[in-house]
C-alpha cells in the first residue's frame, strides 16, 4: 500500500512571520495524524524558522523547498543551492512546476538536471508534469505527459525511482477553480504509471506515488483520493488556510 503524501505549495504567499503563524496552527489541528504523509513548502525566506519550528514540535511534518539551482555552489547570483536547503533539514522539493516552465521559461533539459540534483543530494523530488488547455483540447494531453516523463526523468536509475514522486497538474486546473474530474485525474495518473512501469519495472511503479495537483479543495478531495492511482495531493491555493489544508490531509486518510 502507498502512503499518501498531501504537499502544501505556498508558492510566493507568506512572510516569514506569517509562516510562523500558519505552521504553528496547522501543528494544531494535525495533531495526531496517522496514515499520511504531511508536507509543507514554504517560500525559501521561511525555511529556516519553520525548519526550527518543526524539530521543536517533533511532528512527522516534513519540509519541502519549491526550487533550486542544480549545481553544488558557485556564481549563480540569487539562486539557492541543494546542500543549502538539505542543512535546513528539506527532505523534499517540487521540481518542473508549471509556473516555472510557463513564467520562468525553465525547459525539459533544467527539469531534468534538478530532479538530478535533488536526488544526488540524498533528497526526493516532487516532479510536477500536465499538459495545458489547448493540448488537452487536441486530443494531446496524454502524448505530453508522456514526453515530460521521459525527458524528466532522462537520468534516473532504477534504484532512485521509489523515491520519486510525480505530480500531475493539468496547467489548467491550477489556481483556476476547475478541477479535473476524479475519472480525468484517475485515467493520467493510471496512465503514468504505466509509463514508469515501462521505464522502472512494475513493482517500482507501484510503490511510487503519483499525486495529482490544481484546485484541490476540501470540497473536492475525498472523491479525488479515493482514485486507485491517486496517492495524494500537491495543494496549493488552500495549503495556504490550516483549516482547509487540515481538512484535505483529512479526507485522504
Ligand atoms: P492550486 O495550485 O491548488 O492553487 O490550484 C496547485 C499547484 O500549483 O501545485
Amino acid at each position: 500500500m502507498r502512503t499518501p503524501l498531501i504537499a502544501g505549495n505556498w508558492k510566493m504567499y507568506k512572510t516569514n512571520q506569517e509562516a510562523v503563524e500558519l505552521v504553528r496552527e496547522l501543528l494544531r489541528l494535525l495533531d495526531g495524524t496517522q496514515d499520511a504523509e504531511i508536507a509543507v513548502c514554504p517560500p525559501f525566506t521561511a525555511l529556516s524558522e519553520v525548519s526550527r519550528l518543526l524539530s521543536a514540535s517533533g511532528a512527522p511534518l516534513a519540509l519541502g523547498a519549491q526550487n533550486l539551482y542544480p549545481r553544488k555552489e558557485g556564481a549563480f547570483t540569487g539562486e539557492i543551492s541543494p546542500p543549502m536547503l538539505k542543512a535546513l533539514g528539506v527532505t523534499l522539493v517540487i521540481v518542473g512546476h508549471s509556473e516555472r516552465r510557463e513564467i520562468l521559461g525553465e525547459d525539459d533539459e533544467l527539469v531534468a538536471a534538478k530532479v538530478r540534483a535533488v536526488l544526488d543530494e540524498g533528497m526526493k523530488p516532487i516532479l510536477c508534469i500536465g499538459e495545458r488547455l489547448e493540448e488537452r483540447e487536441a486530443g494531446g494531453a496524454f502524448r505530453k505527459v508522456e514526453a515530460q516523463l521521459e525527458a524528466d526523468l532522462a537520468t534516473v536509475m532504477q534504484s532512485e525511482a521509489a523515491g520519486m514522486v510525480i505530480a500531475y497538474e493539468p496547467i489548467w486546473a491550477i489556481g483556476t477553480g476547475k478541477t479535473a474530474t476524479p475519472e480525468d485525474a484517475q485515467e493520467m495518473n493510471s496512465f503514468i504509471r504505466g509509463r514508469l512501469a515501462a521505464r522502472f519495472g512494475e513493482e517500482i511503479a507501484a510503490s511510487m506515488r503519483v499525486l495529482y495537483g490544481g484546485s484541490v479543495k476540501p470540497d473536492n478531495a475525498s472523491e479525488l483520493m479515493a482514485m486507485p492511482d491517486i496517492d495524494g495531493a500537491l495543494v496549493g491555493g488552500a495549503s495556504l488556510k490550516a483549516e482547509d489544508f487540515a481538512a484535505i490531509v483529512r479526507a485522504a486518510t
